[in-house]
């Protein structure tokens, strides 16, 4: 689309929001609005794309990203005076496309049919000077109206909200603030825009009555009322992430996947699933986050570009950044944190964290443990309450356990450690140096019985202070 460039509105200061961020730096799904209006226009194939920005926009800049033209809007002088910022930047485009940068629901298909249709001589074999995207909506509150004349139909001006008579305030087709303009006709009449007072503005809408004075034609293009939801308010923003969650949602069911509870599930664009995977509620799957076949996810799964495989079982739990075999299980209430790779088989159960390690085919990490910065062989066994204790508070140091190694209960394993092929740590262990393969490692004290010790520490009661209810007091008569 050589003959065509993009202008996206974002300086605006998004006052109805109440944030001290920009509005275009809001997300939904996870992604900034301006974000998705870039990738849809990528999509598209606008090749030129022009964002209008705040003077101390840099992250607004960020969030557009490479391959964008910026230019400032000094002062906030309306949507038409943002346009005409964009005026000296447009290159060789004789078609002007502009769009809002809080309107992010908007899809590639409504806006390639909409750059067709103006582009398309009409029956009088005249072309639109502009052509403009409206929506018939229940709720117009907040929207610019469309004004027709009664008899022919044809659109005669856009009317904003302030200015409505209580007649137009009742109009439910809705300006959605996409805009394709002839370059010739958007120079022509941009500098007979008149300041509205107050608030002193510019509308970029009061142009579609001057090109019709102008002798131009307006056309109008209807779009389906749930994209092109703008966003100037959180509760906007609420029924946006709606709305595009329940897209999501619909695109994972078609391609076969199973959702238990689509108004309790939570997908980025994006993401991928494979088919007969089962979602269960309470699942958030965030971008960067792909699952195999099979698997059954949640309930209550945190994926945060989580990269799992076939057939994985997870509930419960969290898993960020990290690598999930085919056939593992994680969780109930485990956290897997960035770096983590499973391979296959894998169990990690209750309580049990693991940090920025590989652990190996069939190994078992099960109940209420840290492994960090370690690498585990195949089949190891991690049991319950076992450290791998990595950081000596300056450095993070590495634990290699071979395969088949076992690590008993509440062992704590001091990197940097290598723990060889089978061999076995006793639990209890606080085990400093490396352990040969198939060798027993035990580092505690051995245990001694000491006889009759009881009934001298209880002379003279004949243990009725052991007794329910009694001695209680007595710190040093244990736990009971
Ligand atoms: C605008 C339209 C309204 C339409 C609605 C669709 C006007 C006057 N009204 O209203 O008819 O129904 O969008 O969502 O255009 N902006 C600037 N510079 C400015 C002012 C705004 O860049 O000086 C940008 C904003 O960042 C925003 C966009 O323009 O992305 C629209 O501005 P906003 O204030 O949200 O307009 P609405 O009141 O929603
Ligand atoms: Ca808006």
């Amino acid at each position: 689309m050589m003959s065509v460039c993009a202008v996206v509105l974002a300086a605006g200061l998004g006052k109805r929001m109440r944030s001290e961020l920009p509005k275009v730096l809001h997300t939904v799904c996870w992604r900034p609005l301006a974000t998705m209006v870039r990738e849809v226009l990528r999509e598209v194939g606008v090749e030129h794309v022009i964002a209008v920005v705040p003077p101390d926009g840099k992250a607004v800049r960020e969030a557009f990203g490479a391959g964008t033209t910026f230019v400032v809007q000094q002062e906030r002088l309306g949507t038409a005076d943002a346009v005409r910022c964009a005026l000296p930047s447009l290159g060789d485009a004789a078609t002007v496309l502009v769009l809002c940068g809080d309107t992010p629901l908007l899809t590639a298909e409504t806006i390639r049919a909409m750059i067709a249709e103006h582009l398309r001589p009409g029956s009088s074999g005249r072309r639109p000077g502009l052509t403009l995207l409206t929506a018939v909506v229940d709720d117009p509150a907040g929207y610019g109206r469309i004004v027709r004349d009664p008899s022919s139909g044809e659109l005669q001006q856009i009317v904003e909200e302030a200015q409505c008579t209580p007649e137009q305030a009742a109009i439910n087709e809705i300006n959605s603030g996409i805009y394709c303009f002839e370059r010739s006709v958007l120079e022509r009449c941009l500098p007979e825009v008149r300041p509205r007072t107050p608030p002193g503005e510019y509308y970029v809408t009061d142009l579609a009555a001057l090109v019709i004075a102008g002798g131009g034609l307006v056309q109008t293009v209807a779009a389906d009322p749930a994209e092109v939801v703008g966003i100037n308010s959180r509760s906007q923003l609420a029924a946006a992430e709606k709305l595009l969650r329940r897209r999501e949602i619909e695109r994972l069911m078609s391609s076969g996947v199973t959702v238990i509870d689509p108004e309790a599930t939570y997908v980025a664009p994006g993401v991928r699933v494979g088919r007969d995977t089962v979602i269960l509620p309470d699942s958030f799957l965030l971008p960067g986050t792909a699952v195999g076949r099979r698997c059954t996810i949640g309930p209550g799964a945190f994926l945060d570009a989580a990269r799992l495989g076939d057939e994985v079982r997870t509930s419960y739990s969290t898993i960020e950044d990290s690598e999930v075999g085919d056939r593992c299980t994680v969780g109930p209430y485990a956290h897997l944190r960035p770096g983590t790779v499973l391979r296959q088989e894998v169990k990690i159960g209750n309580f049990a964290e693991v940090k920025n390690s590989t652990i190996g085919s069939g190994t078992k990490v099960s109940h209420h443990c840290y492994v960090g910065d370690a690498d585990l062989g195949e089949r190891v066994n991690v049991g319950a309450g076992a450290v791998f204790v990595n950081y000596d508070g300056v450095r993070k140091q590495r634990t290699v356990v071979g395969d088949g190694g076992f690590i008993g209960c509440n062992a704590n394993l001091v990197a940097p450690l290598v723990v060889g092929e089978r061999a076995y740590v006793a639990c209890g262990s606080s085990v400093v140096n490396d352990v040969p393969a198939e060798a027993l490692a035990i580092a505690r004290e051995y245990q001694r019985n000491i006889p009759g010790w009881v009934s001298r520490r209880h002379a003279g009661t004949g243990g009725k202070d052991r007794e329910p209810g009694k001695g209680q007091e007595d710190k040093r008569s244990g736990t009971n």
